[in-house]
């Protein structure tokens, strides 16, 4: 078990963004949800920060909701955790009875659980079976990706998932190897890609394996797809006044963020108009100027913190538009 694993991610400022909307007197239990529930590092906080919420924590991951349901027992009833996949809110919300809520938590991405385990097969440094699934009870894994995808296909992905410039290079050869032998194992995948990059590719940027393991791992679990839906759906569960936190990790997550967020802030009138009617105003008011990064004292102690960005927000209306 590594030192780092459960160091919540820019926990304090977090809390901070969250804290105007928990701590109001109305209602009386104000409801948080925590999207990305984990290791239940930022949830137990919450519970702690703000004793008069209640919690409800959705993970994909089983092994997730257990370790954090027994980190989490001390908070009895306050805490409701749910198997679930976060574009599920707006129907888990609507099965526990809640109509809206006032907190809304996403720290995207894999856990530090997820990247220590070896057998996931979510780390390149370690050999592994490719699965990279985040629900292990359901889809289909990388190895299956990569011996049955159509190149074109695989070419897209490491393109746009893990923005690799080499991708048409590594997929050749993959789908070279792949007739040999089919993919098992994240060793061969990873000599596989060094040995078939250029000099000058492998000298920029950490492993070169990395991008590649990244764009499996979005594909394998749909995270753009579903994360494209989650925002939305957040957004609207939240009661006027309520307060959307979200850290991502790397570039497109973040871009989607800031869409959804900068569209929810913007006015929806058509241009002239000499005053803009109620229905046109915005319903969000953004908290963060840009997206926010950790301090250099976090990175120095978390280096799983060191890509986070956060960006948060507050509902201001609540017309529909
Ligand atoms: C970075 S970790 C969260 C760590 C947590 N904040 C903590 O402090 O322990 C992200 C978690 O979100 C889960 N997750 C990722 N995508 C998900 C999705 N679409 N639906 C539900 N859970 C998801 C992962 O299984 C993982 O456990």
């Amino acid at each position: 078990m590594s030192q780092t694993r459960h160091v919540p991610v820019m926990l304090q400022r977090c809390l901070d963004l969250l804290a105007p909307a928990l701590e109001a007197p109305d209602p009386q239990v104000p409801v948080v949800v925590d999207c990305t529930l984990g290791l239940g590092g930022h949830s137990e906080a919450l519970l702690s920060a703000f004793p008069s919420v209640r919690l409800i924590g959705l993970d994909r991951d089983k092994e997730a909701l257990r370790l954090s349901g027994e980190r989490l027992a001390p908070y009895g009833d306050r805490a409701t955790l749910v198997h679930a996949v976060y574009d599920e809110l707006p129907e888990v919300l609507d099965r526990l009875g809640i109509p809206k809520v006032q907190g809304v938590l996403f720290d995207l991405g894999v856990s530090s659980m997820q990247l220590d385990e070896a057998d996931r097969g979510f780390a390149y440094a370690q050999d592994a079976p490719l699965d990279m699934r985040m629900d292990q009870t359901t889809g289909i894994g990388a190895a299956e990706v990569l011996n049955t995808y159509p190149p074109g296909e695989l070419v897209r992905i490491l393109r746009a998932y893990g923005e690799e410039k080499q991708a048409k290079r590594i997929v050749s050869a993959i789908v070279r190897e792949r007739e040999k032998e089919p993919f098992s194992n994240s060793a061969r995948l990873v000599a596989l890609i060094r040995d078939s990059l250029p000099q000058a590719a492998k000298r920029t940027g950490g492993n070169p394996a990395k991008r590649t393991f990244q764009a499996l791992r979005i594909e394998v679990n749909g995270e753009l797809t579903v994360l494209e839906r989650a925002i939305p759906a957040a957004v609207q569960s939240l009661a006027v006044g309520g307060r959307i936190a979200v850290l991502s990790y790397h570039s497109l997550e973040d871009r989607l963020v800031k869409q959804v967020f900068a569209a929810g802030a913007a006015t929806t009138a058509p241009p002239g108009l000499p005053v803009v009617p109620e229905r046109y105003q915005p319903r969000l008011k953004l908290l963060t100027r840009g997206a926010e990064l950790p301090t250099e004292e976090e990175v120095a102690e978390n280096r799983r913190a060191a890509p986070a960005r956060l960006r948060g927000a507050q509902r201001i209306r609540e017309e529909e538009r």
